[in-house]
């Protein structure tokens, strides 16, 4: 079965079965906690936390993804990709464990033809609903169902948000793909489809911390995965998914693939990167030296690097690009209608990184010479660190040109230095994000659960105060006069997000008054209220009535509208290729005392590329949160 069919196969056999089908949602997220969307539920979020009202219970996609963890494996290994198409079938308090278990059995075992013999399945050590399903609804024997701990089958996003316990298949390829007793997850026993019970709500480091509203389920199904075992193929790279873009690595370095180990692993490098970089660029992504930009940086300067490896000193990225858009354009429109503006990108990334490597080279063979001069064995791990830090030169490229030259680096050295850096850039993460208060606000949402967001339906909202902080230390009530940040269990509040500033209003308890001068979403699933006490006394607890001051939230709309507008007639204007890079979405006229919010509070980059519907809710990728904002910044090929 082909990758176009397999993703065929599973959205109809999710359509027949009453899901709503959507297509992927860009890589760059709504949720500013994310660089990248990592699965298919990651648009979803709002509905698993029930923040967002459902208009329909199931949904089902193929989401494109990026992982970067592993980046160092790619191309080394058969199975580390960093870009990869995830299907997925979600249900927003629906269906649950036994209809989602029976349908991945009836799929993986009909349309997609896998022997029930070969799979293999997983679940959460404790969960004996799932064990009791997959036993005696589906028949697997009990000898093929392996219970693991929450290292293996408890899934969350890897930062706070929906996760849960969940069930895997996995298919045993047979033994040309090794030796295995029992079960082994590898090459030969793979795992292809992940059933996530979504019930909790967890921090970033996966620990439960609330119940969800409703119990949930979110499956991702590796596409590369499944057609690496329906193909029959060693690797990912094998696939129709990924071989033709190989073959075009092959045709620019003149290098045959399988003819030699190190020579395919950047062969593979190349192809996968090249298909990584051009998704990133088709959304919006341009290389740069921190956040998203940096990763794709690396990611373009990586493959770069392997092409060199093989003897190319041309530029080759544009072609590889034409190789991934002729593979995947037409699943991807929106990616072949780029494809001049992605190629512009890469080529110009490319010349700037053969420049780097000049430069780098010249400091490199200096370093070397006063080594050698001075009879050293080893380069210092500073000079490997500077040409990293400074250049972008990268360390394996340093590694390698020392080794030819009969030296080695100080790797431990060249460590601890990038170990630094890393902690200031966490620091820096860290100030950014302005965690002075999390603390406070993390007890909050541990205690009461996260705030529901109604703004959608209502301008006005009962609700209770579930928490009030002042200065950073969460307090049971503030009076007249005081500064604090309120959460509400439920809020008409729209918080900062999509290049949206939060709505402002008032909140009306037992007598007191609290008047907003700034909504914002905090770690995930906080809606937080900056509002001053104007009179009276508010308590933790008691009822409360939140009203968003109509004006404001209209003008705010209007702007957004507006910002639409321009941006279509700029894209009319100037040509589809012409891409949004910020824009500040913000009430106006403004009123006198209106401070933008941006000016005193956290700001993050974010998107609202997957909100779809309602006068607040529009479509509108790569708008920030930021100073950034007031300017908006063009690029056209
Ligand atoms: N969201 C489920 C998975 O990525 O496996």
């Amino acid at each position: 079965m082909k990758g176009d069919d397999i993703r065929r196969t599973f959205l109809e056999f999710y359509r027949e079965r009453d899901h709503k089908i959507f297509p992927s949602f860009s890589l760059i997220p709504e949720d500013p906690s994310l660089l990248f969307t990592v699965a298919g539920m990651v648009p979803f979020k709002p509905y698993f936390s029930g923040e967002r009202p459902v208009e329909f219970l199931r949904a089902a996609s193929c989401q494109k993804s990026i992982r970067t963890n592993d980046i160092e494996n790619v191309g080394l290994t058969a199975r580390h990709q960093t870009f990869f198409e995830m299907l997925g079938n979600f249900s927003f308090g629906d269906y649950f464990k036994e209809d989602a278990i029976r349908w991945a059995w009836e799929l993986s075992t009909g349309p997609f033809g896998l022997d029930p013999e070969r799979i293999w399945v997983s679940t959460y050590e404790d969960d004996d609903d799932s064990v009791q399903i997959w036993r005696d609804v589906v028949g697997v024997p009990a000898d093929r169902i392996v219970r693991r701990d929450a290292d293996d089958n408890f899934w969350w996003m890897g930062v706070a948000g929906p996760g849960g316990p969940c069930s895997e298949l996995f298919y045993d390829r047979g033994p040309k793909y090794g030796d295995v007793e029992g079960f082994q997850d590898g090459d030969r026993i793979m795992e292809f489809y992940n059933l996530v019970f979504t019930e909790f709500q967890v921090d970033d480091e996966g620990h439960r911390i609330a119940d969800l509203p409703k119990r949930n389920v979110d499956t991702g199904l590796g596409l590369e995965r499944l057609a690496q075992i329906l193909q029959d193929v060693p690797t990912a790279y094998d696939t129709d998914l990924l071989r033709p873009i190989v073959a075009r690595a092959e045709k620019v370095t003149s290098r045959r693939y399988g003819e030699n180990e190190k020579a395919d692993v950047s062969l593979r490098i190349i192809a996968e990167h090249a298909r990584a970089g051009a998704f990133l660029i088709g959304d919006g992504v341009i290389p740069g030296n921190e956040g998203r930009g940096y990763v794709l940086r690396r990611l373009l300067r990586r493959a770069v690097r392997h092409a060199r490896l093989l003897g190319v000193d041309r530029t080759v990225m544009a072609e590889m690009v034409d190789a991934v858009v002729e593979t995947m354009g037409e699943a991807y429109p929106d990616l072949a209608a780029a494809r001049a503006y992605i190629e512009q990108v890469v080529t110009g990334e490319e010349e700037g990184f053969h420049q780097t490597l000049r430069l780098g080279m010249s400091l490199l063979d200096s370093e070397i010479d006063i080594a050698r001069d001075a009879g050293a064995t080893r380069l210092p791990g500073d000079v490997a660190f500077k040409l990293h830090d400074t250049y972008g030169f990268p360390f394996e490229l340093t590694l390698e040109i020392a080794r030819d030259a009969g030296l080695e680096i100080d790797r431990a050295d060249f460590e601890v230095l990038m170990d630094e850096q890393r902690a200031r850039a966490r620091s820096d993460r860290r100030a950014k994000l302005d965690l002075t208060d999390s603390e406070a606000l993390t007890r909050v949402l541990s205690e009461s659960g996260s705030s529901l967001f109604t703004g959608y339906e209502r301008m006005e909202q009962e609700a209770k105060v579930i928490g009030i902080v002042r200065a950073g230390e969460q307090v049971p009530s503030a009076g007249e006069g005081d500064a604090v940040e309120v959460v509400l269990d439920a809020t008409p509040f729209y918080p900062e997000g999509g290049g949206q500033v939060g709505d402002h209003g008032v909140i009306e308890v037992d007598g007191a008054r609290l008047e907003v001068v700034d909504t914002q979403r905090r770690l995930g699933d906080l809606i937080v209220h900056t509002a001053t006490v104007a009179r009276g006394e508010v308590h933790a607890g008691t009822p409360a009535f939140a009203r968003v001051d109509p004006a404001w939230r209209a003008a705010t709309e209007r702007s957004h509208s507006a910002t639409h507008i321009v941006h279509a007639t700029l894209r009319q204007t100037l040509g589809e290729q012409s891409r949004q890079a910020g824009s500040l979405v913000e009430r106006w006229p403004r009123r006198a005392h209106a401070v933008p919010s941006c000016c005193s509070r956290r700001s993050t980059a974010t998107s609202c590329a997957s909100s779809r519907s309602g006068t607040i809710r529009s479509s509108c990728a790569g708008e920030r949160t930021s100073h950034e904002r007031a300017t908006s910044a063009w690029s056209r090929s």
